[in-house]
Parts: structure tokens; C-alpha cells; sequence
């Protein structure tokens, strides 16, 4: 039987290119020899969007995003969470194994732990339960279809061993591989992409670029990017250069080279570098960008293939279910 590789991106924002480099390139590279499942974890974002109409929107947004990047639904179930009502059965029972001391130490809950702590506010401060059990869904999301692998930036590794965790306290309950446990696989050289202002990239520090920018907007991005004041013909290190880190991503291995040459001799200023970055990620992103408008133009073709790979995920869905129901005598 092929392995199984499954990820899902929350619709709380558009995509960037953190989640481009960090989950979706990964993960359509390893559908080419692993069984993919690929899917909209509509429900996590729950947890903090609360208007119906951004949520919707969202939603098809990435949901093109992932078309545009070149998942083929042929070949890959792609679907949204909440079409899957075994992702929610699976969680109540992944609950009755989960610690609530597991749960205190996941990053996200500690961080606002400490931001409230910080302003001098109540500890739960505005913790809803979602985010608190948000690791509770996401073990359900992974191990309700058997995943092997699961393609993620290095930020979600934490929530991947605790799926783990989750799943040996069944195994070792019922003395039996009732469920699968999970890898993560993190791809080293986009483990944390970095965003416009060199911390990492996220949604949350609005630090991204955008994967679907249109062009000038684009270039207006990377014109912005913070650089030191070293002048034109002054040598420069590519090693601690944002501008550079970001060229990695985007230029083949003797495109890196040569401009690190450049680098490294003076000569070259912070303006052409730039000129220089643009060049390759719009050399990379022109193409989904057109990919992505005609997509998003037709919502009721995108919500017919959501709709395919939600049928298609279902029974597989179920037999995970049935399984546990059945090893913990509730059949
Ligand atoms: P954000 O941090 O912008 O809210 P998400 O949490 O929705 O992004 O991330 C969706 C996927 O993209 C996850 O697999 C996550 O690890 C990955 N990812 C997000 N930002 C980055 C980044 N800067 N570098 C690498 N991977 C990232
Ligand atoms: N927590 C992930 C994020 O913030 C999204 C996610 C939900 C996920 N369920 C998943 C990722 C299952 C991988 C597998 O990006």
C-alpha cells in the first residue's frame, strides 16, 4: 500500500509565500508518490474568524490557491474539514486520551497565556476552547486518515508530536496499532520563512508577501524589504542579507551563486538587489497568479470539486472511526 501524506492550511488570511515554500510545495511534491490529502481546516479558523462572509470568502481562497499551485483533485482528495463529520467524532475521542497538562503546553495557548500575563489581564483572557483543544482537531484532521507524512512549516511541528503523543496513549491503552502514528516532514531550507521584517512570515505580523499579488503591488513589497545602510560599492555578506534569503527560495542553485558573487565583490546596491529578487519570484509566481484569478472567477466549479473530494474522503474516513469504535468496545 502507498503512504499516505496529508496537510491542511487554515482560510485565516490569503496565502503567503511561508505557506507556499513551507506546506504547499512540499506537499504537491510528495502527492507524486504518496497517497494525498490535502484539505481547508475551516473549523481551526472558527476559532477566530467570526464573520461568515470573510470566513466564506477565505475559504475559496485557498482553496483556489492550492488548485492554482498545481493540485490536480484527480489525483489528490482535497476537501474541507467540516465536510467530514467523522473529523469531529475522532476528536471526542482523541479527547478522552488527551491531557488537559498536554494541552497547557502547546505554543499558541502559552503565548496568549503570556500576552495576557504581560498586560496585567485574567490568564484566559480571550482563549476561546478551540484554541485551547486546537491540537485535539488537528490530531483528529491527520490520524482520521492513516497519515504517514505530514508536510508542514518547522512552527507546526509541536502540534504534529503531540498528535503522536495522542495516538500512542490509544495504541498502548488497547494494546494494539489501532491508529497510525504520524511524521512530520519539514523541508530544512523553508522550515521558517522569513518575512518582510525578518521575523518569520506570518499572517499575524503583517510581514507577508502575498502569493497572489498582483505584480506591481508585488514589486512594491520587496522595494520595501528594511536593508542596512552599507553603499553601492560597499562588499556585502549574503549570509545576513533578507534580500538574499528570500532569493534562495525563488533562483536556481547557479543563479544563487552568481549573484552571491556579486555580493561579495561590491559594486552592487541595495536597489538592484532588490530589482534582482523581483525578477525571480515574479518569474515564479506570474503563472499561478493567472491560474489563481480564473479559478476564483468560477466558486460554484470550486465548491463541485470540494464537494468530489469530500465523497471521496468520507469512507476512508469512516473506517478509522469504526476501527477505534471497535477496539474501545463501543460498536
Ligand atoms: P500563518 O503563520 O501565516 O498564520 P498558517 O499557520 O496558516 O500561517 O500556516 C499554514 C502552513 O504554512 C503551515 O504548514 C505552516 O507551518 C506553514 N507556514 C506558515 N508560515 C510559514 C513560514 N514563514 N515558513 C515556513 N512555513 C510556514
Ligand atoms: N494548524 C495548521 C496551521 O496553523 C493547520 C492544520 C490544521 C493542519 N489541521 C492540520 C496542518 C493537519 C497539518 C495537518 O497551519
Amino acid at each position: 500500500m502507498k503512504k499516505v501524506s496529508l496537510t491542511g492550511i487554515k482560510p485565516t488570511g490569503s496565502l503567503h509565500i511561508g505557506n507556499y515554500f513551507g506546506a504547499i510545495k512540499p506537499a504537491l511534491a510528495l502527492a507524486a508518490e504518496y497517497d494525498a490529502r490535502y484539505f481547508i481546516a475551516d473549523y481551526h479558523a472558527l476559532n477566530t474568524m467570526k464573520d461568515p462572509a470573510e470566513l466564506n470568502a477565505r475559504i475559496r481562497e485557498v482553496a483556489a490557491g492550492w488548485l492554482a499551485s498545481g493540485l490536480d483533485p484527480e489525483r489528490v482528495i482535497f476537501y474541507r474539514q467540516s465536510s467530514i463529520p467523522e473529523v469531529f467524532e475522532l476528536t471526542a475521542m482523541l479527547m478522552a486520551f488527551t491531557s488537559k497538562g498536554l494541552m497547557n503546553r502547546a505554543h499558541a495557548y502559552k503565548a496568549a497565556v503570556q500576552e495576557n500575563a504581560a498586560r496585567g489581564e485574567d490568564p484566559d483572557a480571550g482563549v476561546n476552547m478551540g484554541l485551547f483543544t486546537y491540537p485535539v482537531l488537528m490530531a483528529a484532521d491527520i490520524i482520521l486518515f492513516d497519515s504517514d507524512m505530514v508536510p508542514v512549516g518547522k512552527d507546526q511541528v509541536q502540534h504534529i508530536e503531540m498528535a503522536q503523543d495522542i495516538a500512542r496513549s490509544v495504541n498502548a491503552n488497547y494494546r494494539q496499532p489501532v491508529l497510525k502514528i504520524p511524521q512530520a516532514a519539514v523541508r530544512e531550507n523553508a522550515a521558517v520563512v522569513p518575512g518582510l521584517d525578518g521575523r518569520k512570515m506570518s499572517k499575524s505580523y503583517g510581514n507577508v508577501i502575498p502569493l497572489f499579488a498582483p505584480e506591481r503591488e508585488l514589486r512594491r513589497l520587496l522595494m520595501r524589504i528594511v536593508t542596512n545602510s552599507q553603499g553601492v560599492d560597499e562588499p556585502k555578506d549574503p549570509d545576513t542579507s533578507q534580500i538574499f534569503l528570500l532569493y534562495k527560495l525563488f533562483a536556481s542553485p547557479e543563479e544563487q551563486a552568481a549573484l552571491a558573487a556579486r555580493y561579495r565583490s561590491g559594486g552592487m546596491g541595495w536597489g538592484e538587489a532588490k530589482e534582482e529578487l523581483f525578477r525571480v519570484v515574479n518569474r515564479e509566481l506570474a503563472p499561478p497568479r493567472e491560474r489563481f484569478q480564473a479559478i476564483i472567477a468560477d466558486p460554484a466549479a470550486l465548491d463541485r470539486i470540494l464537494a468530489a473530494g469530500a465523497e471521496k474522503a468520507r469512507p476512508i474516513a469512516a473506517a478509522t472511526v469504526k476501527r477505534f469504535r471497535k477496539a474501545a468496545g463501543i460498536d
